[in-house]
């Protein structure tokens, strides 16, 4: 039986804090031991305290739980048992792995869940769920908020947002956007780039990277990646520059950064765009990543480190005049209301999204420390276990924030499908360069033997800052 989530009924609470070692108590032991979230429903709270035989007694069990909240459709109050609807509509919520435990026709009796064989909980590849658990009571503080004050559209959330990560990144600037496509999309127009303009990045990355290059009707040219690093190979960029690079833009691929200070050397006047999209929380040389170049551009898509609940990202700069018009451009190129000096778009972040990544930033420190380490674990133990895989390398230098764990293999596919069959999820980002793809053959030159290599090799492997110690064991175990 699989379950992933557990209510807990007042009756069954009432058993399991009168006696431990009752059915109930026991069942909500072996359910929290085989990893299901257990729940108590915070419209039942009245019930629970008349259940337990003290508020303290209540607390203690409270504390690992999770509080469902209460929705204003639970509320039935012509029922005959409105208890009873609250806790089926808000179980009905939580989806189809989840039972209430409890003693009425329709329930998961405490004994049925002791004989049942639990199946193990499915191994996330981001573990999303784990993460919104810590920040529950926040999230939805925040989340309620913007709808009572109904500014969905720049609300005070993006502008307090804005003011934390330009601190915490270290810059004077940093301006919100739909996306981190369209980040970079303003970047460069702010920047001035059209067409016959070129802009360096590298084919070994997300289409987005260049994607946008090409959008502004520039020409993207293609620099081949440090195979260590999987990044802009700072030893090829002379060669490419043109008296057309109008901008360099690397991309710190799978959360670490490359060599900036060689690139932005090499670069001299021409401006460096960093595509931070996965390195947000990223450091090198103590600097953090998005603050290091004349812009700096992230995303905050869901599986980013620093993810949203949507579509959003965030542009960094410490020019003055370039920050006012990339600013301008996000919001239809105007700079005042009814006043339009640029092309633009409709590319600014939801205040809702805001709320949300406010909310995440209570956990940011923590998580980055926890990718570090995650990260510095299976490193350690891929070296030790599985000699037929190459782990990521660490620039000297440089702090990573793993957004993708991402090792190589000569055999990548087999290693995919034998983990797969052991319910273990991966990734590979990316099984084809963009010089090879169709959009891009025009542009396509090449060849570009190491990132043609790389994505032949790679494979990204579950990361999130919640994996556990016991699981990086197991998913290093179908390794070797
Ligand atoms: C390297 C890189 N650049 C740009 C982007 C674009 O970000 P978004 O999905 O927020 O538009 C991504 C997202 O996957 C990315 O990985």
């Amino acid at each position: 039986m699989l379950i992933t989530d557990l209510l807990i009924s007042p009756s069954c609470l009432a058993e399991a804090l009168r006696d431990p070692r009752s059915a109930a108590g026991q069942a909500v032991e072996r359910a929290r031991a085989a990893g299901v979230r257990v729940w108590l429903a915070t419209g039942a709270l009245g019930a629970y305290r008349s259940a337990a035989p003290s508020a303290a007694v209540l607390a203690a069990f409270a504390a690992p739980c999770q509080w469902l909240s209460a929705l204003s459709g639970d509320a039935d109050p012509a029922a005959d048992d409105p208890l009873a609807v609250l806790l089926s509509r808000g179980l009905a919520r939580l989806g189809a792995g989840a039972r209430l435990l409890g003693r009425r026709e329709g329930d998961l009796a405490p004994e049925a869940l002791l004989a049942a064989t639990l199946d193990p909980q499915p191994v996330a590849f981001v573990d999303l769920a784990a993460q919104q658990d810590r920040i529950r009571p926040e999230l939805e503080r925040r989340l309620d908020a913007v709808l009572r004050h109904g500014h969905y559209i720049m609300g005070p959330e993006i502008a307090e947002l804005e003011a934390r990560l330009a601190a915490y990144v270290g810059v004077r600037h940093a301006i919100s956007c739909a996306s981190g496509t369209d980040s970079l999309e303003i970047a460069m127009r702010a920047l001035g780039i059209g067409p016959g303009d070129e802009v360096i990045t590298v084919p070994f990355t997300w289409i987005s990277t260049a994607e946008t290059i090409a959008q502004v009707g520039a020409t993207p040219v293609f620099v081949d990646i440090e195979p260590a690093t999987f990044n802009l190979d700072p030893a090829r960029l002379a060669a490419a520059i043109t008296p057309r690079t109008r901008a360099i833009m690397p991309v710190s691929l799978f959360g670490q950064m490359p060599d900036m200070a060689a690139i932005s050397a090499i670069a001299g006047k021409i401006p460096v765009i960093e595509d931070g999209a996965q390195s947000f929380g990223a450091t090198r040389h103590g600097r953090r990543s998005c603050g290091v170049s004349a812009i700096g551009s992230t995303s905050f898509f869901p599986a980013k480190p620093l993810g949203c609940y949507g579509d959003g990202g965030c542009l960094f700069s410490d020019d003055e005049a370039l920050a006012a018009r990339m600013r301008a451009i996000r919001t239809h190129g105007g700079e005042k209301r009814h006043h339009h000096p640029y092309i633009g778009m409709n590319g600014r972040l939801d205040t809702l999204q805001a709320a949300v990544l406010l909310a995440k930033l209570a956990l940011w420190d923590d998580e980055v420390a926890a990718r570090g380490r995650i990260g510095a674990h299976y490193t350690q133990l891929i070296s030790q276990r599985a000699s037929a895989v190459t782990p990521p390398a660490l620039l000297a230098g440089n702090t990573h924030v793993y957004a993708q764990y991402t090792i190589r293999a000569a055999d990548r596919d087999g290693l995919a499908a034998r983990l797969k069959a052991q319910g273990i999820p991966t990734a590979v980002y990316y099984p084809k360069c963009l010089h090879q793809q169709p959009c891009f053959a025009h542009v396509g030159h090449g060849p570009f033997p190491e990132s043609e290599r790389a994505s032949r090799e790679v494979l990204s492997l579950p990361m999130h800052p919640l994996l556990t110690p016991g699981l990086q064991e197991r998913i290093v175990a179908g390794l070797a």
